[in-house]
């Protein structure tokens, strides 16, 4: 019996593998193994006999169990060792680069104007971008047949009465008739608006306006350009100076263009701003009387003042980006271009 002892851990010296050990014990500890078959060898002694040559096969076949289990424990931990110096990281190879994303930038531009004007109590609403005749022209002071149409070549989907909005300027008469009683009215509506225009490097059939409207006893003209002034200060830097041009619009009264310096020849007259000094960036004016009649708000106790910038047109002053095409292709290169614009 002892020599079975010797011999396994003899055989135990030259395993490598995990197979080769299962073999091992099945030859020993197995069913028909060299210690079970010493076993079947009880049946034929005496009690006496029986009892000593138990005992002593009980402690063969426990050291034999434990020789093989410290033979695995040492074996796997010669293939976990195995495996880590194999699949060490060799930590000074250059990592894969994961390329990542940058905010879509005329949502930048639109989330700035939002922030500063939520700081100033503006409140972010939506409208309908299928909207109707009435909210897109009617009551804003541009009746059926009127000449002002014609510069807003717009898409009708049904009877030249429901249509595709060409302006965000709707939103400002969906605003004033739901804003009873909870004056002042402060409001500004980015999104989508649509005309028939030839897509080229300064017209798309769909771009973005930021429409804001201001309603409120005793505003003036002054509290439009106190506010233009701020917004293009964040926008374009804080020595950017702003000016109002007169101008037309149907809706408002006066009605004025609004200028800010431009931030690239500091308004000495550059490329940029077409040797003037100056670039155009939104249309505005006091809310028309009969705008404001027609939303139920009596002219001579109301007042307010309502604005619209281009998104694209923005950005494109701001980034000096001269087609209007890059925001929609969506080319990687180009957006990456923003980026760098922005750092300089
Ligand atoms: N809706 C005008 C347009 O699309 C822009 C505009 C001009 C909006 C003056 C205004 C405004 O609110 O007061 O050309």
């Amino acid at each position: 019996m002892e020599n079975i002892i010797e011999e396994l851990k003899k055989n135990l010296k030259e395993i490598t593998s995990e197979q080769k050990l299962n073999e091992i014990k099945a030859k020993y500890l197995g069913k028909k193994g060299s210690i079970s078959e010493l076993s079947s060898k009880i049946k034929d002694m005496t009690a006496e006999e029986k009892k000593n040559f138990g005992a002593l096969l009980n402690k063969i076949k426990t050291e034999a169990t434990n020789l093989i289990d410290e033979k695995r424990k040492k074996l796997n931990d010669e293939i976990l060792n195995q495996k880590l110096k194999s699949e060490s990281i060799d930590i000074s190879l250059p990592s894969t680069k994961v390329p990542v994303g940058a905010p879509n930038i005329l949502e930048k531009i639109i989330e700035e104007i939002e922030e500063l004007l939520m700081s100033m109590g503006y409140d972010v609403v939506d409208g309908p971008e299928i909207e109707e005749d009435k909210y897109n022209f009617e009551l804003l002071n541009i009746p059926k047949g009127h000449p002002a149409r014609d510069a807003q070549d717009t898409f009708y989907l049904k009877d030249e009465e429901i249509l595709l909005r060409s302006q965000t300027s709707p939103v400002q008469i969906r605003t004033m008739l739901k804003g009873k009683g909870k004056e002042p009215i402060r409001m500004i509506c980015p999104g989508k608006t649509y005309r028939r225009d030839n897509d080229d490097a300064t017209h798309s059939h769909q771009f973005m306006q930021i429409e804001g409207l201001l309603v409120d006893k005793k505003v003036s003209l002054s509290d439009l350009k106190g506010t233009f002034d701020v917004i293009a200060k964040k926008l374009f830097g804080e020595d950017t100076e702003t000016r109002f041009r007169p101008s037309y619009y149907q809706f408002t009264e006066p009605s004025v263009e609004m200028d800010v310096s431009c931030h690239h020849c500091k308004g000495k007259g550059c490329s940029i701003c077409k040797n003037t000094g100056w670039i155009t960036v939104s249309g505005a004016g006091m809310v028309h009387p009969n705008v404001l009649r027609n939303c139920g708000y009596d002219p001579k106790q109301w007042q307010g003042f309502a604005f619209g910038f281009g998104a694209e047109r923005l950005a494109m002053v701001k980034y000096n980006i001269d087609d209007l095409r890059v925001f929609y292709t969506n080319d990687i290169r180009e957006m990456k271009t923003f980026d760098r614009k922005e750092a300089e």
